[in-house]
């Protein structure tokens, strides 16, 4: 097999670029599933697409990855955060540290995911205290506008990070 691509998604955002790495992907010797039905099938390249929760991936993704040995490594994910570099670059920090050394790393393409309603509600809360209002200002921003992502943009630039990786 030449390409895998394992996703972790709570909520159908990172589901929603998997699919359109997969797509990207030429020929076909290739494969997509969920991380939670993965059972070891082996690819030359692995593309590993986690949704970023408190700053990281979860534990499936870790668990995922470590296994991984010899093998070329992709990341790809969705995120809460709008486009932010400096954000993204602490996400990539975070996750890449747990692909093994014996592997080779070949970047990380990240953007914006819609969140459940909740996390709308949660900064309502915090309107009780006036020092906390820009703040709150700029996190319910932030989330109206995820609500439009992954949108066709996205995928187009999930699509060219494959064509990127690709070329390595
Ligand atoms: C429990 C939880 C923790 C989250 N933590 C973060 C976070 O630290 N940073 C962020 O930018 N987004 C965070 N998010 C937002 C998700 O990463 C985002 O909505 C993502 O697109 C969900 O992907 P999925 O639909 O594939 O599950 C969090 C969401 C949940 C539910």
């Amino acid at each position: 097999m030449d390409y895998m691509v394992l996703y972790s998604s709570k909520t159908g955002n990172t589901k929603k670029v998997a699919t359109e790495v997969f797509s990207a992907l030429p020929g076909m010797s290739k494969d997509m599933q969920s991380i939670d039905e993965y059972r070891g099938k082996e690819a030359d390249v692995f593309f590993i697409g986690f949704w970023v929760n408190r700053g990281t991936c979860d534990m499936s993704v870790i668990d995922a990855m470590s296994k991984l040995h010899g093998k070329k490594v992709a990341l790809f994910g969705t995120c809460g955060m709008g486009s932010d570099a400096q954000y993204y670059k602490s996400i990539e920090k975070k996750v890449n540290v747990w692909i093994p050394d014996d592997c080779e790393y070949l970047g990380m393409f990240l953007c914006q995911g819609k969140m459940p309603m909740q996390v709308r509600e949660n900064y309502e809360i915090t309107r009780e205290d006036p020092r906390q209002e820009a703040c709150r200002k700029k996190l319910l921003h932030n989330f109206d506008e995820a609500l439009f992502h992954p949108n066709d943009a996205d995928l187009a630039d999930a699509r060219a990070f494959v064509e990127r990786v690709l070329e390595k």
